[in-house]
Formats: structure tokens, C-alpha cells, sequence
């Protein structure tokens, strides 16, 4: 009687074990699984941020912008200062370009008696429009993905443009 409890106590024991251990290996294999397996711009949702009013802008007017972005870095939420320089169109649309310069990444300034963007590093000089109109640039002003809602910008991700979509 003896024996046939401490088999029965091993068995039950040994089970527990093997049932924890697979709840344990579930539980790390579930989030691996998902990190591995659905890409990331899935996870990643697209923010936009509240960059400011712009609808006292004139149009063909740069104004360079200032905003807060936040942003994960491991479990720490960092907020920092962005800018971008927004552009109101003729027919009202508006632009918002990084504030980078695509050659080497200065910050670059508008100048209102040429009506360019100008690289002070190496002399990049850019339309309105972002194309780039001499310098060592080698591609148009990247621009924010931008939406209005009641007179106000907000801005998603910074996003490459080409020579051609440059307009
Ligand atoms: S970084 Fe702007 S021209 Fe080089």
C-alpha cells in the first residue's frame, strides 16, 4: 500500500511537473511566436501627432514648426522635441518636411529673398516644393505624413521622396 502511494505521489508529481512546464513554455513561446511571425509595421500602428494650428498659415510661407513626440526605447516612453518646416500650398494643401537635410542630415533654414531651403554644410539648396535645386543632396526633402483635422496638423512618420513625386 505503501509503494503503490509513493508511485502514485511520483506519477502525480511527475505530471505537475511536465503541466508546468508546458504552461511555462506556452507562455514564452506565444510572445516569441508573435514577434517573430507578424511583421512589424502590423504591429506598429501608425501615431500621428498634434504639430500645431496651421490655419492662420500663408500659403507658399514656410514656418518652421515645434512639437513633442514620444516614443518607446525598451520600457522607458521618451518624449523629445521634433520640428518640421510646413508649407501651405496655393490651394491649401499643406507639406511638412523633415528638417533634415537628405545629404548629410544639417538642419537646413528657408530664405526669403532666394524662396529656397538652404544647407548651410555644403551649400544644398531646395525648392518650396522640396526638389533640390543644387548641392550635393541627392534626393528631395523627406516628408511627414500629414493629414488637417479643424485647422490643425498632425504628423505621422517622416517618409522618403523621390525626384519625381517631389511636386
Ligand atoms: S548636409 Fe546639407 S548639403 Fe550636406
Amino acid at each position: 500500500m505503501t509503494s503503490d502511494n509513493s508511485i502514485n505521489r511520483r506519477g502525480f508529481y511527475a505530471q505537475a511537473i511536465f503541466a508546468l512546464n508546458a504552461i511555462l513554455g506556452a507562455a514564452l513561446a506565444v510572445p516569441t511566436l508573435v514577434y517573430l511571425l507578424v511583421p512589424g509595421g502590423r504591429r506598429r500602428k501608425e501615431t500621428f501627432v498634434d504639430a500645431g494650428d496651421v490655419s492662420q498659415l500663408t500659403p507658399g510661407v514656410p514656418v518652421e514648426m515645434s512639437f513633442q513626440q514620444s516614443r518607446v526605447d525598451g520600457w522607458r516612453v521618451l518624449t523629445e522635441k521634433r520640428t518640421a518646416w510646413v508649407v501651405k500650398t496655393p490651394t491649401n494643401e499643406v507639406i511638412a518636411y523633415g528638417p533634415q537635410c537628405t545629404h548629410l542630415g544639417c538642419a537646413y533654414h528657408w530664405e526669403e529673398k532666394p524662396k529656397q531651403f538652404i544647407c548651410p554644410c555644403h551649400a544644398s539648396l531646395f525648392s518650396l516644393q522640396g526638389k533640390v535645386v543644387a548641392g550635393p543632396a541627392p534626393r528631395p526633402l523627406d516628408r511627414y505624413v500629414a493629414k488637417i483635422e479643424n485647422g490643425r496638423l498632425f504628423l505621422g512618420p517622416l517618409r522618403q521622396v523621390s525626384s519625381g513625386d517631389a511636386a
